[in-house]
């Protein structure tokens, strides 16, 4: 089955063709993040604006790269939730508008099941079960994964997601959005000896998370020096490290209660090279391994929608009812494709 996956959740636009039989065919992916870098932040307006510019040049340009005519499409998987709910009505009526046009079926997908399935993209996929740590900007989730849609939730953050966490953080450090990358790169240039930031909620047992407190932690810490380039880069190493250890830590604490093996890193987070490099270590450690979608679909992008949309559509699964678009949609409701069930 060749199914088109729509991405439109939050800033940016991504369109993929996923075919059962060959794999990923085509992605195209548009970023907003250069519109919406001089406010510092995501303008949820401009981004389904920009959206509903996007859609239809990447839908081009994803047929073409594929080489597919829009008639080989057998079905279409969009963005239904968690997101921007302006940007989420954009993907969300643009594919069940084509779904019509083309009789096919379409399906709404949760944007972290897209994020969580997105390892299974690259050469060596993951086998069921595996715990996957799922950090991006707006979630930071534990999740012991025994199929599609079984999904047990172990920990998430209480306050601040991991990926707000270090863009709130980059801000303090007069970095541009989206922070996360630059970030990581100023703290490359840091001294990890200088300062030591707490590692929040690991001095007791649970797996939730809680990383508001960093970001008060390098404010202060910012407070009490001269602000010279060297003193911002040894606070975004010891902001970044204080992170990628609580992360590491919660992770460590899962593998031992679970007994999991296999370690699934996604969302926008999952792209930071240090944390990459300390969870591969604690797998090979263990006996296991980590997987990690390509940086390029650890965000936000179309082929993680497309294929998970498959996972469901090729098993029997459609959606009859109104067009979805559910900003707030917890992972843990979903269930699996009925024949799977
Ligand atoms: O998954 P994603 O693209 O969007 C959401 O669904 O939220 O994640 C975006 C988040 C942003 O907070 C961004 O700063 C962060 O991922 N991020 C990083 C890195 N690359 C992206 N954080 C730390 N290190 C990185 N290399
Ligand atoms: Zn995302």
């Amino acid at each position: 089955m060749i199914v088109l996956g729509i991405e439109t959740s939050c800033d940016e636009t991504g369109v993929a063709l996923y075919d059962g039989a060959r794999g990923l065919r085509a992605h195209a992916l548009y970023s907003q993040v250069a519109l919406h870098a001089e406010y510092g932040g995501v303008v949820p307006e401009l981004a389904s604006r920009d959206h509903v510019r996007k859609l239809v040049p990447l839908l081009d340009e994803a047929f073409a790269a594929a080489g597919l005519e829009r008639g080989a499409v057998e079905g279409i998987a969009y963005t239904a939730g968690p997101g921007l709910i302006g940007a989420l009505m954009v993907g969300a009526s643009f594919a069940r508008a084509l779904a019509a046009a083309w009789q096919v079926p379409a399906l709404g997908v949760h944007h972290m099941e897209g994020h969580l399935l997105a390892p299974m993209l690259e050469a060596d996929p993951p086998a069921f079960p595996f715990l996957a740590l799922l950090v991006s900007g707006g979630h930071t989730l534990l999740v012991a994964v025994a199929g599609v849609g079984r999904y047990r939730i172990l920990g998430e953050s209480i306050d601040d997601a991991a990926g707000e966490a270090f863009d709130k953080t980059a801000k303090l450090l007069g970095l541009p959005y989206p922070g996360g990358p630059a970030l990581a790169r100023l703290a490359g240039r840091g001294d990890p000896a200088r300062f030591t930031f707490p590692r929040p909620m690991t001095d007791r047992p649970g797996l939730d998370f809680s990383f508001s407190g960093l970001k008060t932690h390098a404010l202060n810490t910012l407070a009490s020096l001269s602000g010279s380039e060297e003193d911002r880069a040894d606070v975004a190493r010891a902001f970044e490290d204080a992170v990628v250890d609580t992360l590491f830590l919660k992770c460590r604490r899962a593998l031992r209660e679970t007994g999991l093996k296999r370690l699934v890193v996604a969302g926008g987070v999952g792209a930071n090279e240090r944390l990459r490099a300390q969870l591969a270590a604690l797998m090979q450690a263990r006996g296991g391994r980590a997987y990690y979608p390509r940086p390029a679909f650890c965000t936000d992008n179309g082929a993680m929608i497309a294929y998970a949309g498959h996972c469901r559509l090729a098993a029997g699964e459609r959606e009859d009812g109104p067009i979805r678009a559910v900003p707030r949609w917890p992972l843990d409701a979903l269930q699996p494709p009925p024949a799977l069930a």
